[in-house]
C-alpha cells in the first residue's frame, strides 16, 4: 500500500488500484503550501470527524475528484447540503463492503462539531481492509482501551495515530496504543501544525524504537510504501 502525506492528518492511501484520501485539510495548513490541491485525485474521501482541521477542503475535493465520501451520518448530510452529494453514511461498529475492501467505522475519544459550531455527530476512526492488507486510522483521539479489541480482531499492517498531544494523545500514549493494536508500523499524524502540538521528532522516533516499533514521519508531499 502506498501512503502519501499531505500534512496534519491528511493522507492518501493507494491500495488495490483505488485512492483513499483521509481528513482533507491542506489549504488552511501553512506547512502544506507546496501541495497543489488541484492535482489531488481520490476515489473515496474518509472523514473522521467534523473539526475544521479534518474537513476544511472536503467539499472542494469531493467536487473536484468526484469521490464518494465516507463518514458518520451527520457529516455526510452536511457535505450533501453543500453539493458534495456522493456520500456513504456510517456509524460506530458498522462495516461496509466497498469496491476496494471493507471499512469499519469505530469510536474515538474526542469531540466533533462543524466549523460553525453545529453538531457533527460523534468522532471516529476507520479500520480498512483490502486484499493488500489492513490498517487503522484513529482520527483524533485519546488513548482508550477498545484499541485492544481492534488489535485482537484485526491483523493490522500499519496504524495511523495522532501523536501531537494537547488535543489528542501524545507520544507516550501512542506507544501504548501501538502495543494494544499489536502492530509495529506506525505513521504519526496531527503534530507540528499549530503551536500546541509541536513535537521533537528524534525523541518521538526513539520512544517508539525502544519498544520495537517503527515510527514513520513522512515529509509533507512524501510517499512511502507500507504493509
Ligand atoms: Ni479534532
Ligand atoms: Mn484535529
Amino acid at each position: 500500500m502506498k501512503f502519501t502525506y499531505y500534512g496534519h492528518s491528511c493522507f492518501l492511501v493507494e491500495t488495490v488500484g483505488k485512492k483513499l484520501l483521509f481528513d482533507p485539510f491542506i489549504s488552511g495548513n501553512e506547512l502544506a503550501h507546496d501541495i497543489d490541491i488541484k492535482s489531488i485525485k481520490a476515489d473515496y474521501i474518509l472523514i473522521s470527524h467534523g473539526h475544521a482541521d479534518h474537513i476544511l477542503d472536503a467539499v472542494a475535493l469531493a467536487k473536484q475528484t468526484g469521490a464518494t465520501c465516507i463518514s458518520n451520518y451527520e457529516i455526510i448530510e452536511w457535505l450533501g447540503a453543500q453539493g458534495a452529494d456522493k456520500g456513504h453514511p456510517m456509524n460506530f461498529g458498522g462495516k461496509w463492503n466497498f469496491d476496494f475492501g471493507t471499512v469499519k467505522y469505530v469510536n474515538a475519544a474526542h469531540s466533533s462539531s462543524f466549523p460553525d459550531g453545529t453538531y457533527a455527530g460523534n468522532p471516529g476512526g476507520f479500520i480498512v481492509t483490502t486484499n493488500e492488507g489492513s490498517f487503522y486510522y484513529a482520527g483524533d483521539t485519546a488513548l482508550f482501551s477498545d484499541m485492544k479489541l481492534f488489535g485482537k480482531h484485526h491483523e493490522l499492517d500499519f496504524v495511523v495515530l495522532p501523536i501531537g498531544d494537547n488535543f489528542t494523545m501524545g507520544i507516550d500514549d501512542a506507544v501504548i496504543a501501538t502495543k494494544m493494536l499489536k502492530c509495529n508500523q506506525v505513521v504519526g499524524v496531527h503534530f507540528d501544525t499549530f503551536g500546541f502540538i509541536k513535537i521533537d521528532h528524534a525523541e518521538a522516533k526513539a520512544k517508539f524504537e525502544s519498544k520495537g516499533y517503527n515510527l514513520h514521519l513522512p515529509k509533507i508531499g512524501q510517499t512511502i510504501e507500507l504493509g
